[in-house]
């Protein structure tokens, strides 16, 4: 039997729906709108089209979206006076600066400088460390494994008791987090990587499979576990001389087709993960928002 094809943009339009009802009941109570900075620098045209995305979706959501486009010989302390302005601003909930930062730039020192509670791509210490020690609702997740959770929990519910779940990719942007997060509701987790060894067969003892990686259509049939639930992270673009000369198209780190045939569930790439990230995103900032009025966060 076929998996069930999570549809990523239907369950991210969920999420938005319940992000612009928080926005709009906050400005009722508290008299003011969740707000995003959202900062570029340089010409990278793919960034370009992310934050153009990312700010477009601010002001559907109802929040006051700053975009901060920066030429591309921006200098360090440059970039880190205009976080700070931003840190400063009671206006702005949200900073998000987006990578990667040209090569003449650290982001490390920059993402570090943004205060923890604006920090809405949960990439500071602080939110990660929370992450890491299963204090969930104190901090700010990382958006694209908290948006890897909502589909985790609709194919299994909260609990993941029992569970072997394998991720492969070990990042401080995904696999970590990911792996913690899976920690936390229960499930028993494999973090793979580069030097695993045997990774097929690790991989075929997984309920909940999830690649990052960003090797295209790396996972193969043979490496599921019949009824698994394989969460696709990855985001390939391959040639696809079928669509004429020069063209490509993105692939994720799983061989949909066959891998559909063995799971129970699966998500595609693209129209998977990808668009709940950026909805988690604006659920970060909305949930920033309440804590600075003081209220507790909506349940996103
Ligand atoms: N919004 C989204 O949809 C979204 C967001 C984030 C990332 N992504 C995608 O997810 C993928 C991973 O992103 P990332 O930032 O985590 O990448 P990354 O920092 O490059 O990490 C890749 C991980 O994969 C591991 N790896 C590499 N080759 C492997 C192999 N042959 N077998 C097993 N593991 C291997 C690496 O192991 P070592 O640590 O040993 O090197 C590393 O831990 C990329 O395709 C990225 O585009 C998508």
């Amino acid at each position: 039997m076929a998996a069930i094809s999570i549809d990523g943009r239907l369950v991210a339009g969920t999420v938005i729906d319940t992000v612009k009802s928080a926005a709009g009941t906050l400005e009722l109570d508290a008299g003011f709108k969740p707000g995003l900075a959202v900062i570029i620098v340089g010409n990278d045209p793919a960034s370009h089209a992310y934050v153009g995305a990312k700010s477009r979706m601010a002001k559907e959501c109802g929040f006051e979206s700053v975009q901060h486009t920066l030429p591309e010989a921006t200098s360090q302390d440059e970039l880190m006076r205009l976080v700070e302005d931003l840190n400063q601003d009671e206006k702005i909930h949200g900073i998000l600066v987006q990578l990667p930062l040209p090569k003449h730039l650290r982001a490390d020192p920059i993402i570090q400088s943004i205060r923890p509670e604006k920090d809405v791509d949960g990439l500071h210490v602080v939110n990660a460390g929370k992450v890491a020690t299963g204090d969930l609702d104190g901090g700010l997740i990382s958006c694209t494994p908290a948006g890897a959770m909502v589909f985790v929990r609709r194919a299994h519910g909260d609990d993941l008791s029992g569970l072997n779940a394998v991720v492969m990719g070990r990042s401080n942007l995904f696999g970590k987090p990911m792996s913690a997060l899976l920690l936390a509701a229960n499930a028993t987790v494999t973090t793979a990587h580069s030097r695993t060894k045997d990774l097929p067969a690790i991989c075929r003892n997984a309920d909940i499979l999830v690649a990052a990686v960003g090797r295209p259509e790396m996972v193969k049939a043979d490496w599921v576990k019949p009824g698994a639930t394989i969460i696709d992270v990855g985001v390939n673009r391959i040639p696809a001389p079928e669509r004429g000369e020069g063209k490509s198209r993105l692939v994720g780190d799983v061989a949909f087709g066959e891998c559909a045939r063995v799971a129970g569930v699966i998500t595609p790439v693209p129209g998977g993960v990808g668009p709940m990230t950026i909805a988690m995103l604006m659920a970060n900032t909305v949930i920033a928002a309440y804590r600075k009025s003081g209220r507790s966060a909506p349940n996103l």
